[in-house]
């Protein structure tokens, strides 16, 4: 019988170190590694860029919580992001991509990899008719996010796995917002997960960092063939926080998923608030599928302010405990406005966001506090 999630984030990759017993794996704080004789590495590794001990046993310990073969730590959610569609796509191929996509995946695509000759074309993900009409003779790649970021909307894994077989192509999930805890994209059908492990997996807001979980052989020996060749790696330190954190996810999650529900019933039919875009409301339009797919409904809540952008900016402004942040995932709840901000790159373009758009990355701080700050931030 295989381990459980909790066992397994808290073991996988995480023996105890073999020279000294240390129960915690050390921060490997070096660059090169000392041979005996010309190739003879001790323990496998000659140069940190290409292999760390400590990037080695976040990557394992990665691996595991997807359910993948193979894990591959990066500098950031973006460099995991890069490394992925340069490793899958060359000038003329074609991939389809959220039209409620990260901004800063959007930027990626349209403003660099577009150069190159790579096209995209943007989908509503939660509805796979629109994503299989969105496949050209030339598309590679499937890029999902769910749930998506700021908009919350919840494509069907298992369903977009289908069409990707059917159409050849690869199917990519950013997994970032549910973390491996909530869902598993790879049971499901997908070739790679991809995620910011800035967010859930560190947890704690004080570590940039990405990951690349996929099990096909192939793909996986491109991506570490890019992770050394391009060196878009975390420092040992980075990686020894990201495993710190992602030892907690479990019960981290559990919590984030609870206090948001609560906050959730709190904004409900509130007078100020015009509409909440959280999948564990019944109304969601992608509610079945994330009951189905998801372990938690998870700690990202987005609304839409009743009274339109500039009393969406003043309730940013007025939070006591949520602070006005980008970001999301940390241990502290964080309250940000994505127009002016995380997704200030998609104005003008067919991703804009709403203008009286609030996002809540809800912290594992008391409910209690966190319900009342927010309803006396909306006066
Ligand atoms: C869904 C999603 N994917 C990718 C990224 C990029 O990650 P990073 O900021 O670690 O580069 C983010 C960052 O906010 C994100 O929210």
């Amino acid at each position: 019988m295989s381990d459980g999630f909790a066992t397994r984030a808290i073991h996988a990759g995480q023996e105890a170190d073999p020279t000294t017993g240390s129960v915690i794996v050390p921060i490997h704080a070096t660059s090169t590694y000392a041979q005996d004789g010309v190739g003879g590495m001790r323990g496998g590794y000659e140069y940190s860029r290409t292999g760390n001990p400590t990037r080695t046993a976040l990557e394992q310990c990665l691996a595991e919580l997807e359910g993948g073969r193979y894990g591959r730590a990066f500098a950031s959610g973006m460099a995991a992001t890069d490394a992925v569609l340069r490793a899958t796509l060359r000038p003329g191929d074609h991939l389809v991509i959220p039209d409620d996509a990260y901004g800063g995946t959007f930027r990626l695509i349209d403003k660099v990899l577009s150069g190159w000759g790579i096209e995209y074309t943007p989908a509503p993900v939660s509805d796979v008719d629109a994503v299989r009409a969105a496949i050209q003779p030339n598309t590679k790649l499937i890029w999902i996010e769910t749930p998506t970021n700021p908009l919350l909307n919840i494509a069907d894994i298992a369903a977009l796995a289908q069409v990707s077989r059917e159409a050849g192509t690869k199917l990519v999930v950013d997994n970032t917002f549910a973390s491996p805890f909530l869902q598993q994209p790879l049971e499901l059908g997908a070739n790679v997960v991809v995620h910011s492990t800035t967010k859930y997996l560190g947890g704690h807001s004080d570590v940039v960092g990405g990951a690349v979980i996929t099990s096909d052989d192939e793909l996986a020996e491109q991506i570490a063939f890019l992770q050394n060749g391009a060196g878009a790696v975390p420092g040992p330190f980075d990686a020894f926080l990201t495993l710190r954190g992602a030892k907690t996810l479990a019960i981290r999650m559990e919590r984030h998923s609870a206090n948001a529900e609560r906050i959730v019933a709190a904004l409900a039919g509130h007078p100020k608030v015009a509409k909440v875009l959280y999948p564990g409301l019944p109304e969601h339009p992608g509610h079945e599928v994330a009951a189905k797919q998801m372990r938690h409904f998870g700690g990202m809540i987005s609304f839409l302010h009743a009274d339109g952008e500039e009393a969406a900016l003043q309730v940013c402004a007025r939070t006591r405990l949520f602070t006005l942040a980008e970001s999301l995932g940390g241990v502290e709840s964080l309250i940000e406005h994505p127009g002016r901000m995380t997704h200030a790159s998609t104005a003008g373009s067919m991703l804009q966001v709403p203008a009286e758009l609030v996002r809540l990355s809800v912290g594992i701080e008391d409910a209690d506090d966190l319900v009342e700050d927010i309803l006396q931030a909306l006066g």
